[in-house]
């Protein structure tokens, strides 16, 4: 199978195209991707109009690329693969619009795909999936879940936080260091110069039973912080940014590890923008070889939003394409019916 996939959720576009069987090996044959950080920067966070306005003006030349490079026609292509949800709606609207028209065009079929299982199925594109049921924690800007999986589509919701989203977390903490956005990645690379004991920050929900997680908290408490001292040095900033890091970490890699032990399942897919931290890797392999459980990380590229793992996904969707019954779902739960 050949499938060109479009992804434009949120503020990266990106396009690619994946050959294939969801059972076996797949490649990623030619891929691009187009950041819009630069733009979304100077507002310390997504603007939706511009990232719908940038997500038309460089969709088309995208698609033009990844065929080029791939060396391939549009009748050696199997299906067209969107994001269809959740995410901002214009953003949406831009990806799968563009995608219909393709169809028409070309007489493809549109596979709508989930951005959430996109991100949960990633590490299929590097290594075969962990056989099921499995345990997925999906870490991204706008989510923090404990997913049980037990087949492709049945999904558990195990935990979830219950304000913000732990790459919320790292975004705000960022912004109130004055650090530039996205936060993740600023965060980790302050945190390199760190001391991650300085500040005694608190590890929300990981006393309390269940997996839901809470992580405003956190966030209000790094802001209480910064008022303690008027001046801050970069080294004062660096080890407030290690100590919000580790605080996170800590907090999912406990919930996660206790989830898959209650639930006794001995394999973990860690996914979405937040995996690619390398603290929260090597703080979860660490425990999770304590506990006896396979970890798999998608590699870091597929991490952050793409569009590999939109083909990936609809792979596994071939069958159920139903070219116009179906809309954008800025609000489309994972564990919803598909559509
Ligand atoms: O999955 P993603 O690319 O987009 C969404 O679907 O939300 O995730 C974006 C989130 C942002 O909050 C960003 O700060 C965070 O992932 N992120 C990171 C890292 N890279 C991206 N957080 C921590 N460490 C990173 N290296
Ligand atoms: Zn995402």
């Amino acid at each position: 199978m050949n499938i060109l996939a479009i992804e434009s959720s949120c503020d990266e576009t990106a396009v690619a195209l994946v050959s294939g069987d969801a059972h076996q090996s797949v490649r990623v044959v030619s891929e691009r991707i187009a950041s819009q950080i630069d733009v979304h920067a100077r507002f310390g966070g997504v603007v939706p109009e511009i990232a719908s306005r940038e997500h038309l003006a460089v969709l088309p030349a995208m698609v033009q690329d990844v065929m080029r490079d791939a060396q391939m026609a549009w009748q050696d292509l199997h299906a067209i693969a969107v994001t269809s949800g959740p995410g901002l709606m214009g953003a949406l609207l831009v990806g799968t619009s563009y995608a219909r028209g393709l169809s028409r065009t070309t007489g493809l079929p549109v596979i709508p795909v989930h951005h959430m299982e996109g991100h949960l199925l990633a590490p299929g594109l590097s290594s075969a999936l962990p056989a099921f049921p499995f345990m997925t924690l999906l870490v991204s800007g706008g989510h923090t879940m404990l997913v049980r999986v037990n087949a492709i589509g049945d999904y558990h919701l195990i935990g979830q936080t219950i304000d913000d989203a732990a790459g919320e977390c790292f975004d705000k903490s960022a912004r109130l260091l004055g650090l530039s956005y996205p936060g993740g990645p600023s965060i980790a690379k302050a945190a390199e110069e760190g001391d991650a004991t300085r500040f005694a920050l608190p590890r929300p929900m990981l006393h309390k039973p269940g997996y839901d997680f809470s992580f405003s908290g956190l966030k209000t408490a790094v802001m209480y912080t910064m008022k303690k001292q008027e001046h801050w040095s970069e080294q004062d900033k660096a080890d407030l940014a290690a100590s919000v890091q580790a605080a996170i970490a800590d907090v999912l890699v406990k919930k996660t590890v206790k989830a898959c032990v209650d639930e006794g399942v001995t394999s973990l897919i860690v996914a979405g923008g937040v995996a690619a931290n390398q603290c929260l890797r090597m703080q979860l392999h660490k425990a999770a070889d304590c506990a006896g459980l396979q970890v798999h990380v998608p590699d870091a590229k597929y991490c952050t939003d793409n569009a590999a793992m939109i083909a990936y996904a609809a792979l596994y969707h071939m069958t159920d394409t139903t070219p116009d019954a179906w809309d954008v779902n800025p609000r489309w739960s994972l564990f919803a019916s598909r559509g």
